[in-house]
């Protein structure tokens, strides 16, 4: 375990992936924001990724708050004749901070490889919103044994041409394919194993910047598991998605990144 004084602050990320109406999410952060008041929160961050009509309300609930907002995808492009896509500067004017990109849910059901991936990390960081990369093997990769290659690969792809400005501006995101709304965890070891090896890419390539990045955990986090996975040097905190839409869950994970 890394010592209280360089323990990197966990970032618990809800992903609401495409979930609620606007209206039945501002009346959801209303009452989670009452319920985050009377939890001891202090020791983490939280952000929600929320579908992008849900920014605007949210983000106006939101202000002056513990709670930020983040959305879950994001164009390749800056501004253009791309219909039906949003920038990340439209996204930021939102009330965004925060970017999902290269979610495995994008890369399987809309084609996105790594180019596209780290396109639209580079968009993000130059219109000054942090993106979440989320790299993770399916499960036929890793029965055979090729995990790590495919998720280094992904880093090494994803990360093309990126300088974060410093440890806040990028956060790397954990999500084996098997282990996302399936119920199925990683062990917290098989979390670490391979939060240990992103950990070392990072440092490699931006030095005492990425021993400091933040490294989530991904895939069926909950409040049963999460105080084991969280513990671990190299799980920063949590990208959750079913857990997060239920208020009393999330909060419990937020409690157990203590
Ligand atoms: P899950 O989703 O927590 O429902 O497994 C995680 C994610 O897809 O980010």
């Amino acid at each position: 375990m890394a010592s209280s004084q360089d323990r990197i602050r966990p970032l618990i990320a809800g992903n609401w992936k495409m979930h609620k109406l606007p209206s039945e999410a501002t009346a959801w952060l209303r009452a989670f924001l009452e319920d985050l008041a009377a939890t001891e929160h202090g020791h983490c961050d939280v952000l929600l990724n929320v579908p992008s009509t849900h920014l605007a309300p949210m983000a106006a609930l939101a202000r002056g708050t513990d709670v930020m907002l983040g959305a879950q995808d994001v164009s390749a492009h800056q501004q253009g004749a791309y219909t039906g896509e949003l920038s990340a500067a439209m996204l930021r004017d939102a009330g965004a901070r925060y970017v999902v990109v290269g979610h495995s849910e994008r890369r399987a059901y809309h084609a996105e490889d790594d180019a596209l991936v780290n396109a639209k990390l580079l968009r993000s960081l130059e219109a000054g919103l942090v993106p979440i990369l989320c790299v993770g093997e399916r499960e036929d990769e890793r029965l055979a044994g090729r995990a790590r290659e495919v998720v280094l690969r992904q880093l090494e792809g994803g990360l093309q041409g990126i300088e974060p400005s410093g440890p806040e501006a990028l956060v790397i995101a954990y999500e084996p394919v098997w282990a996302i709304g399936t119920g199925r965890t990683a062990t917290a070891d098989d979390a670490q194993e391979m939060g240990a090896a992103i950990r070392a890419a990072v440092v490699e390539r931006f030095g005492d910047t990425g021993r400091a990045l933040r490294l989530l955990y991904g895939g069926s986090m909950k409040p049963g598991n999460a105080a084991e996975l969280l513990e671990r040097d190299d799980v920063n905190g949590g990208l959750i998605g079913g857990a997060s839409l239920d208020a009393a869950q999330l909060l419990a994970i937020v409690e157990a990144a203590r």
